[in-house]
C-alpha cells in the first residue's frame, strides 16, 4: 500500500505511522486523514502489530492542525463533513483494539492536539507546543477537541485553553496531565518505542481488555463500569495467556504469551 502523506513502518511488533507533510508542518487535509485511517486499519488487521505509535515528520512539528488552506474557502456543510471525517478517523484510533501512543515531536496544535488526544497516551519532546488555537481563526475545534480536552485535563483548564487559544509548552502539558512524559528531542522515538516494546511483551488480550475497560468505563456510571471490568476479568480466564502468565509466575520464569 502506497501512502503519499505518511510513512508506515513496522518493527518488533510496533507499527510507526509518521504524518509526512513537513512543508505544511504536517497539517491534516482530507487525503492525509483518509491515509491515517487506512494506515491504522492496516495495523489493526496485521496480527504481528501489537502497538501503534503516531508521530510527525521533521524536527519542528507533530501536526500543526487541520489544513487552513483547505478550510479557508469551504461552506458550513463542507465544514461539518470535514469535522465528521476527522472525528471518525480519530474515533477509530481511540477504539482500536490495540494501544496507540502519540510521540509528539513539536507543534501539536488544533487538529494535531486532537489527533494526539485520540491516542491512548502521549509522550512529547522538550520542544513541543500544545494548543487549540481555533478561536483565533474564528472556529471551534472540530476533530473532538472540545470533548477530549476537558476529559483529559478537566473543564476549567480545557475552557481556558479553548477560549484563549493559548499555546503551552511541554512541561506545562506534563503538569496538567496532557502528556505522560517529556523526553529530549533526539531520544523521543527511542523512549516511546521502548514503552511500546514493553507493552508487546505483556499478555495482549489483557492489554486490549484494559483499553476497553478504561474507555467504556469512563462513559458510564461506576456500577456499570465495575460490571464491565468483572466481565473482562472473567473472560481473561478463558485465555491461554492467563494460564501461561500465572504458570510462569509460579515457575519463576518470564511468561511467553501468544496473545490467545
Ligand atoms: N494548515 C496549513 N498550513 C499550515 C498549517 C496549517 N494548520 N500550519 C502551518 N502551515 C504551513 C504554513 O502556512 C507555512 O507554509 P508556507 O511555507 O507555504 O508559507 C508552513 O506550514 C510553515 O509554517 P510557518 O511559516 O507558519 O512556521 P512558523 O514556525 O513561523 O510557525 C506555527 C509555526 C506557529 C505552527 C504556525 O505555522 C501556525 O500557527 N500554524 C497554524 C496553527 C493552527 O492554527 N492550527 C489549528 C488549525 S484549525 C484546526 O485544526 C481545526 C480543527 O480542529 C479541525
Amino acid at each position: 500500500m502506497e501512502f503519499q502523506n505518511l510513512l508506515y513502518e513496522k518493527e518488533d511488533g510496533v507499527a510507526l505511522i509518521t504524518v509526512n507533510r513537513p512543508k505544511a508542518l504536517n497539517a491534516l487535509n482530507i487525503d492525509t486523514l483518509l491515509e491515517i485511517k487506512m494506515a491504522v486499519e492496516k495495523a489493526a488487521a496485521d496480527d504481528e502489530v501489537m502497538v501503534l505509535v503516531v508521530t510527525g515528520a521533521g524536527e519542528k512539528s507533530f501536526v500543526a492542525g487541520a489544513d487552513i488552506t483547505y478550510m479557508m474557502n469551504i461552506n458550513a456543510l463542507q465544514g461539518r463533513e470535514f469535522g465528521m471525517l476527522g472525528q471518525e478517523v480519530f474515533r477509530i484510533i481511540e477504539t482500536l483494539p490495540k494501544p496507540v501512543i502519540a510521540a509528539i515531536n513539536g507543534f501539536a496544535l488544533g487538529g494535531g492536539l486532537e489527533l494526539a488526544m485520540a491516542c491512548d497516551f502521549r509522550v512529547c519532546s522538550e520542544n513541543s507546543k500544545f494548543g487549540q488555537p481555533e478561536v483565533g481563526l474564528g472556529v471551534t475545534p472540530g476533530f473532538g477537541g472540545t470533548q477530549r480536552l476537558p476529559r483529559l485535563v478537566g473543564s476549567g483548564m480545557a475552557k481556558e485553553l479553548l477560549f484563549t487559544g493559548d499555546t503551552i509548552d511541554a512541561f506545562e502539558a506534563l503538569r496538567i496531565g496532557l502528556v505522560n512524559h517529556v523526553a529530549a528531542a533526539d531520544q523521543l522515538l527511542a523512549y516511546v518505542q521502548n514503552m511500546a516494546r514493553k507493552i508487546c511483551f505483556r499478555g495482549q488480550i489483557a492489554v486490549r481488555f484494559c483499553k476497553v475497560a478504561v474507555n467504556e468505563g469512563l462513559q458510564t456510571d461506576i456500577d456499570r463500569a465495575m460490571s464491565i471490568e468483572a466481565d473482562l476479568f472473567g473472560l481473561c480466564f478463558a485465555s491461554e495467556d492467563q494460564k501461561e502468565g500465572m504458570k510462569a509466575f509460579v515457575e519463576k520464569r518470564k511468561a511467553n504469551f501468544q496473545g490467545a
